[in-house]
């Protein structure tokens, strides 16, 4: 494995074990986390491995085998390992491993210092959660060695707390429980305020179905301050509603006719939302999974009116895919870029693909990837 190879040329001595975590998709149910709600997301087979042993002292070495900053310049000498406090602490990917060391001391456990190699191959900037699979692996593997005695749904909300609270990213738990709980060939239906988790089968092969996803290759940097204006504005509307959550608000109508401007629409977005987790979840229940596409294209629909987290690349992946015949599609993750995922027949995938490479290069755009989605493990310890 190439993360132990790595770890012995590093620090000489062989890890203690290996962590695996995954990214994520979501099927549906989406900016409903952080408002209490519901969510279907399920792990990618892209993920984070670290190959870890504990220290004596309190020191952290990390080393990335993607990490370009850390190469020597001319020499093949590779990515070498650095102390917490050599690494850029500005914006790097370390912030993500440090974070959880944070948390867990955060939340009183007695966590020593550590050598990590991180080894990860989540598509970049593709808005598939490579940070929570980063927190997760670590996250584990840190309650392995350290005899912490965490359940994966608390490995989740160390991962929550690191990004929250020491990245600065205010998200919810989706990503990261997705990562911890998933299962393979299964959806992780997940109540995102009881955090209970039932893990729902999903065998698209068996129905001549696939998941496409299609990586737009953009990120627009508006991102992550509109994240956090949204989270915003779902607060003071519930608030205005009297209720703790919008996960709370039984009679939409009501609700709506006592908000206005964005407050209105945020709450139209996130109550149909939850309304569709649960319809596609019956659905799924009733072996219906070729229905599921309508859903998927009015969750996509909702989040670019009504929750106003679409983009331009986004938009015209989803409607060329159904152009190209898709059962349906929908944009996936925080929005702004990143990924849109396609229900396609197998039969039709490569027109699907097709249309949606024809639009872009009608756009001037670069042609986005394609990424075949099948329902992939959790978080697990490799050795
Ligand atoms: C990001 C966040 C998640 C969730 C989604 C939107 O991925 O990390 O917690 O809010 O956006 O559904």
């Amino acid at each position: 494995m190439r993360a132990v190879d790595a770890f012995r040329a590093a620090y000489g001595r062989d890890p203690e074990g290996a962590w695996r975590a995954p990214g994520r998709v979501n099927l549906i149910g989406e900016h409903t986390d952080y408002n209490d709600g519901y969510v279907l997301p399920f792990a990618v087979p892209w993920g984070v491995t670290a190959a870890v042993a504990r220290r004596d002292d309190d020191t952290l070495r990390l080393l990335s085998l993607q990490d370009a900053t850390a190469g020597s310049d001319g020499e093949d000498a590779g990515p070498r390992p650095m102390t917490i406090t050599e690494h850029d602490q500005a914006g790097g990917w370390s912030r993500y491993v440090v974070g959880v060391f944070w948390a867990l001391r955060q939340a009183g456990h007695h966590v020593g210092g550590a050598d990590l190699v991180i080894d990860g191959d989540v598509p970049k900037g593709a808005g598939l959660s490579s940070s929570a699979a980063l927190e997760v692996a670590v996250a584990m593997a840190l309650n392995d060695l350290y005899g912490l005695g965490l359940a994966k749904i608390d490995l989740a909300l160390i991962g929550q707390k690191a990004e929250n609270d020491f990245v600065g990213m205010p998200c919810g738990i989706m990503d990261q429980a997705a990562s911890a709980l998933s299962e393979e060939g299964h959806v992780l239906f997940m109540d995102c305020r009881s955090l209970t988790t039932r893990n729902v089968p999903l065998d698209l092969p068996a129905e001549g179905l696939q998941i496409l996803i299609i990586d737009t290759g953009v990120h627009h940097e508006l991102a992550d301050g509109q994240y956090a204006r949204r989270r915003r504005d779902c607060e003071s509307a519930a608030e205005r509603l009297g209720v703790k959550a919008l996960r709370d608000v039984t009679d939409l109508a009501e609700a709506l006719s006592r908000l206005d401007g964005d407050e209105r629409k945020r709450v139209q977005h996130v109550v149909t939302e939850n309304h569709r987790v649960q319809a596609l979840i019956g659905l799924l229940r009733a072996g219906a999974v070729r229905e599921i596409g309508a859903l998927l294209n009015a969750s996509h629909l909702s989040l670019r009116d009504q929750y106003e987290v679409s983009c331009a690349e986004l938009d015209v992946a989803v409607e060329a895919a159904v152009r190209g015949g898709a059962r349906g599609a929908r944009m996936t993750g925080g929005g702004f870029g990143g990924s849109a995922i396609a229900l396609v027949a197998d039969d039709r995938a490569d027109r699907v693909r097709e249309e949606v490479t024809k639009a872009y290069d009608q756009h001037g755009w670069a042609p986005p990837r394609f990424l075949p989605a099948t329902p992939s493990p959790g978080a697990r310890r490799l050795l």
